[in-house]
This record gives C-alpha cells, sequence and structure tokens, in this order.
C-alpha cells in the first residue's frame, strides 16, 4: 500500500490550511510581539495602528475575554503579555486588518516602553540565581558515591548541546470562524486540538463543547505543534468571538522563528566509572536544561531526559540530577525524541571519554554493557523483549564493521589531511507518554450502505503517515481493500479529550482504539452472516479480501451484501473504540514506576569522511538494524526511520541555533541557520528491519517508529570525533554540539591561534 495521500500531495492537490478556500469577510492577524528580551511594560500605545486604513482591532491583554493565563502544566503564561515581557518576540498585541499586508505594517504603528531587566540566556547562570521552572530532581539506583572506589577508572567531563528549530514547511497558523450562540470553528495546525479547547475554554471563557477544533493534515510538526500551536489558535479564535468574523493567524518565517520554542539546550556533567575490562560500574550525570521563558512542556522533556539517561546500557549504579532553568528565551518545546536525545548524547560522551582515558576503543564498552533480558532501568521498569544486543550484532554482522575498521584504519595510515571515522550508535527508547492519562486513544468507525467506511481517530496526520496506518489496521481487520477506507479529519465534535498526536505513541494508541471499534462492528456483522448462512457459529466466520469465509472456506457472500443485510436487519454499523495502554504506571515525585508498555530498540553504523586542513567533511554511511516489530506499511516506516535520521544528523552537525546575550535570535532566518538537505544525506543508507520480532502492545504487532531514529543521528559526532582524533591524537576535543565545519576546524586548531598582524596576511602561527 502506497502512503494514503501520495497521489495528492505530487500533484499538489492535498488542502493544507491555506489551500481550503478562505470564507467571505475573513480578515487577517498579526502578532506584535516584544522587542526587548525582560523588563515591564511602561506603556503600549496602539492608537496610530488603530488610525492605520484597513485595520479592523488592535487588541492586548486588556481584551481577552476570559482569565489571561495558559500552560499545558503549569499556567503560568499570559496570551498578551499585560506588564511583564520575558523573550524577545514575546505576543504583547495583536491587529486585525483587511489583509496580512495591512495588519503588519499597522503592527509598526504600535509604541512600546519597557523598563529592561537583566537578560539570563544561560542555563547555568539562571540555575545559580535560583531561577528554576521546577525545583532540581534527583533519580538514583545503588550507590554511586560508594561504587567509585571499586572503579579502575574515573572519567569526568561535561558536554554543552546545542537547541534545535523545527523548520516545518508550515509556519504556525490557525483560522477561526463565529458560529451561532457564541460558538467557535476553529481550523488550526495544531498537533493537540484539545490543547488548543481547553486553552480557549479559559482564556476566552466558552465551555469546550462551544469550540470545534478540526485539523486535516499539517506541513509537518516535528513536536513544535504539540503545545505550540494552542496560542495562535485561541488569539484568531479570539478575535473571530469579539469581531463576528472570520480571522486567519499566518506567522511568516521569521515571526515563526523568534516567536515559537525549540529543543532545549542543555548544558551538562557527567563522571562515569569503569573497571579494567570495561564495565560500567556508576553513573552520575547533572543536566541543566535551558528551558526558556515559560514551564511549557519543560517538565515532562526533562522527565524523559532523566529516564533515558543510561540509554541502552546496564548500570548498576546511577545518580541523575535534572533542573529546568528559566532563561530570557522562547520557552522551548517538545522536539522529536522529547529530551532523550540531550541524555543519549551525554552518556555516549562518557562513554567516548573514558574510552579514549583508558585506550580501549568505545564500541567494546559500549558493546559490553548493552541491556540484557530482564534487567532493570535505574527508574524501577525492568527490560522486556529486549532486542538491544540483536539489533547491535546483527549491525556488526551486516555491515561487516570488522571490514570496516581495517579499511578505516588502512585509509587512515595512508591519508594526511583526510580522515575517516566511524561510530556505533545503539538507541533504546521508551513508548508512552511519561504522564500516564495522556496514554489512551479514540476512533470513531462508520460502515455505510454501498460498503465504504469512514475512520475518524484522534490522531493528527502530519506526514508521518497515521492516515495510511489508520486506513491500513481497519481494512486489515475487517477483511476488506484499503480503498474502502477513508480518513477522515481530526475533529473535536467526533472525538472528544484527544491526546497530542506525540509521543511516537499515535499509531498504536489510535491503531488499537480502531481495531476496537472494528471488532464492535464485525461482532454484528458475522451474526447477519451466520443467519444468512445457516451456520450456528458465528465464530467460524471470518472475512476474507472482501469475501465471507467459514471454517477458512469462501462462501458466496460478499462484503457489500453482507453489510447491506446487517443495514436492512437494523444492525450497528457505527461503532467508537477506546483504548488505554495497560499495566503502565509512574510516580513523578520518586520517579519511579514502569512509564512505558515497552522500548524500541536498533543500533546504526555511521561512517565520515573530514577534510582536517578544512573542517568540511561527508558522511559515508549510515546503516541501521531497527527494530520496528510488524511494520504496518513498511515504506511508511522507512521513510519515518529516514527522516528521523536526517533531523538527527542535522541537529549534531549544521543547525547551530545562536543567541546572543540580549535573548536575540541571530539564526532566525533559512539563510542563517542550515537545514540538512538530500546531498548532505549519507550517499549510502542502509535500513534494515530486525526480522521475526513483535509486539504485543502495537496494533498487529507493530512498534512506535516516530521518534527513536533520530537519536541514530548522535552517532555521526562521535564518527567525526574519530576522524578528528586520527588528525590531532593530541588535541583535548570537547563535547559542545552541533559539531559543525567550522568548529571542527576550530577544535582541530586550537592549539594554534590567528595573530593580529598574521591574521591580515591570513597566516596562522603556532602559540
Ligand atoms: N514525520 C513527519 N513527516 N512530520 C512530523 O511532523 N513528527 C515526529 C514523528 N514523525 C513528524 C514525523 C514526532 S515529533 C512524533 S512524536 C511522531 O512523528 C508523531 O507521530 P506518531 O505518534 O504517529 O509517530
Ligand atoms: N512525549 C511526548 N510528549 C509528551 C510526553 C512524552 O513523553 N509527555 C507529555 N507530552
Ligand atoms: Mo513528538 S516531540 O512527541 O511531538
Amino acid at each position: 500500500m502506497k502512503h494514503i495521500d501520495s497521489h495528492l500531495h505530487v500533484r499538489g492537490e492535498s488542502q493544507y490550511l491555506d489551500d481550503v478556500p478562505p470564507p467571505t469577510e475573513m480578515l487577517h492577524a498579526a502578532v506584535f510581539g516584544s522587542p526587548v528580551a525582560h523588563g515591564n511594560i511602561e506603556s503600549l500605545n496602539l492608537e496610530k495602528a488603530r488610525a492605520v486604513e484597513g485595520v479592523v482591532a488592535v487588541f492586548s491583554a486588556k481584551d481577552v475575554p476570559g482569565k489571561n493565563v495558559f500552560g499545558p502544566i503549569i499556567q503560568d503564561e499570559e496570551l498578551l503579555a499585560s506588564s511583564k515581557v520575558n523573550f524577545i518576540g514575546q505576543p504583547v498585541a495583536l491587529v486585525v486588518a483587511e489583509t496580512p499586508e495591512i495588519a503588519r505594517k499597522a503592527r509598526g504603528e504600535i509604541e512600546i516602553e519597557v523598563s529592561p531587566l537583566p537578560v539570563v540566556v544561560d542555563p547555568r547562570k539562571a540555575y545559580q540565581n535560583g531561577d528554576f521552572i521546577k525545583e532540581p530532581g534527583t533519580t538514583s539506583m545503588g550507590d554511586v558515591d560508594a561504587a567509585w572506589k571499586d572503579c579502575d577508572h574515573v572519567v569526568e567531563g561535561s558536554c554543552e548541546i546545542g537547541g534545535q528549530e523545527h523548520v516545518y514547511l508550515e509556519t504556525h497558523r490557525a483560522r477561526a470562524l463565529p458560529k451561532e450562540d457564541r460558538c467557535l470553528q476553529i481550523f488550526a495546525s495544531t498537533q493537540s486540538p484539545a490543547a488548543l479547547q481547553e486553552a480557549a475554554h479559559v482564556l476566552l471563557g466558552l465551555a469546550i463543547h462551544k469550540i470545534e477544533v478540526d485539523v486535516k493534515r499539517l506541513g509537518g510538526g516535528f513536536g513544535g505543534k504539540e503545545d505550540q500551536a494552542t496560542q495562535w489558535g485561541v488569539m484568531a479564535g479570539m478575535c473571530a468571538l469579539i469581531l463576528q468574523k472570520p480571522v486567519e493567524l499566518v506567522l511568516n518565517r521569521l515571526e515563526d522563528i523568534q516567536m515559537s520554542g525549540k529543543r532545549h539546550p542543555y548544558s551538562c556533567d557527567f563522571k562515569i566509572g569503569l573497571d579494567s575490562e570495561g564495565k560500567i560500574l556508576a553513573y552520575d550525570v547533572s543536566h541543566y536544561q535551558n528551558s526558556g521563558a515559560f514551564a511549557d512542556l519543560s517538565t515532562s522533556v526533562l522527565e524523559r531526559t532523566v529516564v533515558h539517561s543510561t540509554n541502552g546500557y546496564y548500570i548498576p549504579n546511577v545518580r541523575v540530577m535534572a533542573v529546568p532553568c528559566r532563561t530570557n528565551l522562547p520557552s522551548n518545546t517538545a522536539f522529536r525524541g522529547f529530551g532523550g536525545p540531550q541524555a543519549m548524547f551525554v552518556i555516549e560522551s562518557a562513554i567516548n571519554k573514558a574510552a579514549e582515558v583508558m585506550g580501549m576503543p568505545a564500541h567494546e564498552i559500549q558493546a559490553k554493557n548493552l541491556l540484557t533480558e530482564g534487567q532493570s532501568f535505574f527508574y524501577g521498569q525492568k527490560v522486556k523483549n529486549c532486542t538491544m544486543t540483536e539489533t547491535w550484532n546483527e549491525a556488526c554482522e551486516t555491515f561487516d564493521f570488522e571490514g570496516l575498521r581495517e579499511r578505516v584504519e588502512s585509509f587512515n595510515k595512508e591519508n594526511f589531511e583526510h580522515k575517516k571515522g566511524f561510530a556505533l550508535m545503539p538507541i533504546c527508547f521508551g513508548i508512552s507518554f511519561t504522564t500516564f492519562h495522556l496514554n489512551q486513544g479514540n476512533s470513531l468507525v462508520h460502515v455505510y450502505q454501498d460498503g465504504s467506511v469512514g475512520v475518524t481517530t484522534g490522531g493528527i496526520e502530519m506526514g508521518q503517515g497515521i492516515s495510511t496506518n489508520m486506513a491500513s489496521i481497519a481494512a486489515r481487520t475487517f477483511g476488506i481493500s484499503e480503498e474502502r477506507v477513508k480518513v477522515e479529519s481530526t475533529n473535536t465534535t467526533r472525538i472528544a479529550n484527544m491526546s497530542p498526536s506525540a509521543a511516537s505513541a499515535t499509531t498504536d494508541l489510535n491503531g488499537n482504539a480502531t481495531i476496537l471499534a472494528v471488532e464492535q462492528i464485525l461482532d454484528g456483522l458475522k451474526e447477519i452472516a451466520a443467519v444468512d448462512l445457516g451456520i450456528e457459529d458465528k465464530g467460524k466466520i471470518q472475512i476474507v479480501d472482501e469475501v465471507v469465509c467459514c471454517d477458512g472456506a469462501k462462501t458466496e457472500l460478499t462484503w457489500k451484501d453482507l453489510v447491506m443485510k446487517s443495514y436492512l436487519n437494523r444492525k450497528r454499523l457505527s461503532a467508537h473504540g477506546h483504548y488505554a495502554t495497560p499495566g503502565i504506571h509512574f510516580d513523578k515525585a520518586t520517579g519511579q514506576g514502569n512509564p512505558f508498555a515497552y522500548h524500541v530498540f536498533g543500533t546504526c553504523l555511521t561512517e565520515v569522511t573530514v577534510d582536517c586542513l578544512r573542517g568540511i567533511y561527508t558522511i559515508d554511511s549510515a546503516k541501521i538494524v531497527h527494530d520496528i516489530g510488524r511494520p504496518i506499511n513498511p515504506t511508511v516506516d522507512r521513510g519515518q526511520v529516514e527522516g528521523a535520521l536526517a533531523q538527527g544528523l542535522g541537529w549534531m552537525t549544521l543547525e547551530d541555533l545562536q543567541f546572543n546575550d540580549e535573548g536575540r535570535c541571530l539564526s532566525h532566518a533559512l539563510s542563517t541557520y542550515k537545514a540538512p538537505d538530500v546531498y548532505f544525506m549519507p550517499d549510502d543508507l542502509v535500513v534494515n528491519f530486525l526480522e521475526n520480532s513483535d509486539n504485543k502492545f502495537g496494533p498487529l504487532g507493530t512498534k512506535a517508529v516516530g521518534e527513536p531514529p533520530l537519536m541514530y543521528g548522535i552517532g555521526v559526532f562521535f564518527a567525526l570525533r574519530n576522524a578528528m582524533r586520527a588528525f590531532s591524537p593530541q588535541s583535548q576535543l570537547d563535547f559542545n554540539s552541533p559539531l559543525t565545519p567550522e568548529r571542527v576546524l576550530m577544535e582541530l586548531h586550537k592549539d594554534i591561534q590567528l595573530i593580529p598582524q598574521s591574521r591580515e596576511k591570513g597566516v596562522l602561527v603556532e602559540s
């Protein structure tokens, strides 16, 4: 089966929010954001903006009809800032005009006076100031302090990990239509329609059932719209409610990058202890998260950082300190991996540093410490159906790891300025929201009289293929062709209380709910078939390829006829399914429990070549063995693995998110922020799915795939580092990401200083 929307996508016929013809008299809103990163608003003058021809209204905090407060976990944010601003671009006012151009022009007429307060952009500084979103927390297993004395090697270090801009193709946007009786219909580019409803409920003072949110598909979300799409939808809704006209709000790229949050940068310290054989005995890590100005999802992201601190390794003594530090940047938010990638980068750094100190290859330490069946994570969960070692061994064998090592070694002997490096990157990622109540899904299935089927679930299509998966699951469970199934838009009047489409769990949760709905309808259909065919036990009946079968033998009765007969006999042809993941629990206070239904495992082998005189490099290959369980649609799943890898590689190498000390984003356009493109991807990219894998928690035996493969991208950092070390074994290289070509060059030659006179002549002089 192809991706269900491919024929529309390639012809440009898929309707994204902007492609739906606008309703008549639709107005356009533009957001006025704070020009400074921290301060008290002394005055706000909107009159000149109001006077611009074509402007319909200008709103500020005073106009918010309900309670001016929102936030997914801690309600610490205002829709429009009333008295204080905390980051550059924080929304302060809304201009509504006849065209987006007029709205933006009038926005330039707004006058604001802010008395500045000190700006903090560094998480360690915020930590020293005692400015946290939540008190620092520690989770541990065993006794780290007692374990150091048993170690032959104890190695310490620190990491500075960069953030990441989502670069979804479709920027934040929403369109709101006023409906009778003070109701609103909002079309939004959001991963979380229910979050938009809940926030609008408080901010606009409307009951939730008065706010209908509809989402056909997103031009990408990647976590950036898990919660930060909410405010734009509410703003459009607020304007539509007050003006009783349709209102659209679209951020352009510049506004989007400046106003919205990104992947959290982290600053981390690690200490790792090993015996002489390379067995890890103790690991102590501190994560200082750069949370940005407000709470947003930061505490939840940090929770996942904590539980993924040991990646796919078993370590008997572990201590993890984590603190979300408040800075004057846009609130950082969900991004594919949700705190997991930062955690895995630190443990890999610790292992690599230990390897360098011990003179033992990193892959030997990695291999000696891989998790095996039944071992416990330090948060209390026992690992089940563990395929960590299987994927590792299969990657080493299938991709001829020994051969690669020899080839790289001889290449490095023969070449001076070009050096090769490689790294193995194991991943182990927990599947389920760490927030217990979000682990539920819903599905509404209709079978129509002609045998066609409509499916609505709580899942949002953001390019990851949820619609394809839902159609596949419904069709296979019914026993009919996928062509009969249409997947509807995601709509809050058909599915209530949806969880965000996130945590890679959307297919699991909504697919299992779809199976439950389909089974209810099938039950009635089988009853009718049994009567029709004169069979006593309806349990013998199955539908295969649209034909009713009894004990595996085909009968004359077809799907279409059966549906019509069921309708005429007044059988139920619609059903709602609700699924809640069984067996999970997690105590947020102690950090202990069984937060995940299962884990996803895999291993990636990466090879790079670095030009050590210029800093530039190519990624020669990335070869992956990934445990996907039983794939629903291998093409869609492969697309997810490759796309996630691309984002992981970009995060580690090219994507250099920069803010200056005043909290201004310097990489706020795609000319100054480099995302990886198809040319950057490895020429040799292999994705093998682990064979004979299964998963009882995934619909039809599948495993979640959206986020885990992003972390394969971490391997490139250590492959580059190994190539750099081959050139310059003495260099004290740091563990700071991203490792841009510029930074590779500076790192390799940091013992060489540019002196002022020689800089003019472009001469490097050894210090
Ligand atoms: N793939 C595409 N094409 N576009 C996206 O926005 N988001 C990722 C991943 N893959 C994303 C994507 C993120 S962050 C998550 S959590 C999952 O998809 C969400 O979808 P799933 O739960 O169906 O895997
Ligand atoms: N992953 C993604 N999104 C989330 C999670 C999670 O674990 N918890 C709450 N939102
Ligand atoms: Mo994904 S970061 O859970 O939206």
